[in-house]
């Protein structure tokens, strides 16, 4: 999954290291009033949206000021100890808050839920309610049982919860793009990884209910949707599997088991106008059937988020993604026979991961010559208590040598991003405008197919505007572009 970067991160987005993302302000006539921070990835702040709308439904619009709210709720992360600790930071500063305000509720959920249990509110006493990814039906309930003054934890894990559902309620939205959660939980047991212990296990959502979701958010206005998974390509679901008759019936026009390559082309046949993305693809897992629907359909986005973690296949060993290089390199060969040059590949990269050799460091540096990614997520290893690598395997890298290890890492994707966008320069897109450039007001930003960032002058776009553009300028992380057309028709 892509990460909101957190502060392993040692890159020029250093800066935006603790980024999180919080609630707008409604006014939909509730009494009550809940503020939201969301950390982690993007099926976290997917999640806040489902938290958001069950709230709802109990009486709470979301609000932008944590002063005004009734409840305060930390939706959180573990994939790495530096997460964890800006979560803790946070609600120091919210326990202060609250000494002024005692009625005020404050509740973690997320990953660290799942992760610490009780301990939060037994030994630490620095929240009144505990609530883990699958239990979020649970939450006015729970919320209601802290005001009482009693103890108010679900961290029960279930593996039948998609929340297919319940209609997220957009939290921050451009109006133009939204997640779509595919599937909840991981079933592969990468030995670095809590995800596995914090989410539970792998299980696909109904898939009536994503494309309803998909074509709902299109007759909203919507012109994106990126479905979402730990592993969306494990994506399965069949009646026997998940208990339901629905898809027996043949006039659906659907199979009776629906993979990720099934499942991606009903949700591209919504509308030739939405777009559709998907992450993470799992190098072990990923198929040509996938391939080959996202060269059927000019609404798939060209872009592949395939995490490698290392470019060493005795490391990949240790870490139990069960394929090595060759097996990885294969993969991106074809992805450039079926889909291209142009096609954007991206990863996540884990440098000083227990017992690397510096010989086996360069390899992760020569895998990344060889596929050049067009950007990627790097982090040092962090140890996460529980896991396999934790518990076989010494954490002997020093921690200089980690940082030195990725600080070469990101170097090498800094040159092969900039050699990548290079290669767009004269070359004309169709990007999608999802707002304002951060730099000038003057200018609009949108994003092409490969999910390049696109900057383009503002006059006559609206946001939302599909448009052709030209590349004419680039810097390693953005693509400037010249306006060719505006919502060229789409054949
Ligand atoms: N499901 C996705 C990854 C989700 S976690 C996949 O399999 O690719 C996102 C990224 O965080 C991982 O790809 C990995 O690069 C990083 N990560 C996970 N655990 C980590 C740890 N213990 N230390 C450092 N990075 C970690
Ligand atoms: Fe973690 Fe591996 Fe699952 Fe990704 S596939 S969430 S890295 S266990
Ligand atoms: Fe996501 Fe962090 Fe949990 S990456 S799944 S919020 S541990």
């Amino acid at each position: 999954m892509d990460l909101i970067k957190d502060i392993d991160i040692i890159s020029a987005e250093e800066a935006q290291a603790c980024d999180f993302k919080t609630t707008p302000d409604q006014n939909t006539g509730k009494t009550k009033k809940l503020y939201i921070e969301s950390y982690g990835c993007q099926m976290n702040f997917s999640d806040s949206e489902i938290v958001a709308s069950i709230m709802k439904e109990n009486g709470f619009d979301t609000t932008s000021d944590f002063h005004q709210a009734d409840v305060v709720f930390l939706n959180t992360c573990s994939i790495r100890e530096k997460a964890e600790q800006t979560v803790r930071n946070r609600l120091n500063h919210f326990n202060a808050v609250k000494k002024n305000k005692p009625e005020m509720t404050i509740g973690v959920l997320g990953c660290m839920a799942e992760r610490l249990k009780e301990k939060l509110l037994e030994e630490e006493k620095i929240v009144d309610v505990v609530v883990g990814p699958d239990a979020y039906r649970d939450l006015p309930n729970l919320v209601a049982v802290a005001e009482e003054g009693q103890k108010a934890v679900n961290t029960f894990l279930s593996r039948e919860e998609t929340y297919a559902d319940i209609a997220p309620v957009r939290l921050n939205s451009n109006g133009v793009t939204a997640f779509i959660s595919i599937m909840r939980g991981c079933d592969n047991m990468c030995s670095f990884c809590v995800v596995p212990f914090t989410r539970g296990r792998e299980r696909s959502r109904d898939p009536h209910s994503i494309v309803a979701e998909a074509q709902d958010l299109f007759s909203k206005g919507y012109k994106e949707v990126t479905l979402l998974g730990q592993n969306v390509d494990s994506y399965k679901w069949s009646p026997e599997e998940n208990n339901k008759a629905r898809l027996n019936k043949k006039e659906d026009g659907v199979s009776q088991v629906v993979n990720f390559a099934n499942l991606l082309e009903m949700v591209a046949q919504v509308s030739p106008m939405l777009r559709v993305r998907f992450s993470t693809s799992h190098p072990k897992d990923i198929t040509d059937e996938v391939l080959h629907t996202m060269k059927k359909y000019d609404n798939i986005c060209k872009y592949i988020h395939l995490p490698v973690q290392s470019g060493n296949s005795r490391v990949l060993e240790l870490m139990n993604r069960t394929y090595d290089r060759e097996w990885y390199l294969n993969r991106v060969r074809a992805i450039r026979e079926i889909l291209g040059e142009e096609c954007g590949i991206s990863s996540d990269m884990i440098a000083g991961f227990c017992t690397e050799t510096e010989e086996e460091h360069r390899d992760t540096l020569s895998l990344m010559d060889i596929v050049e990614y067009d950007f990627s997520y790097m982090f040092f290893y962090s140890e996460r208590p529980g896991t396999l690598a934790a518990k076989k395997y010494a954490d002997d890298i020093p921690l200089e040598v980690k940082k030195r290890r990725l600080a070469e890492i990101i170097e090498k994707q800094h040159q092969l991003s900039h050699k990548r966008n290079l290669l767009d320069l004269g070359k004309e897109q169709i990007i999608l405008i999802e707002g304002t450039s951060k730099k000038s007001k003057e200018e609009l930003k949108g994003r092409n197919s490969a999910n390049k960032v696109v900057i383009v002058p503002a006059e006559g776009l609206q946001i939302g505007d599909y448009v052709k553009v030209k590349i004419t300028e680039c810097s390693p992380a953005t693509l400037f572009g010249e306006v060719l057309e505006i919502n060229p028709s789409f054949s």
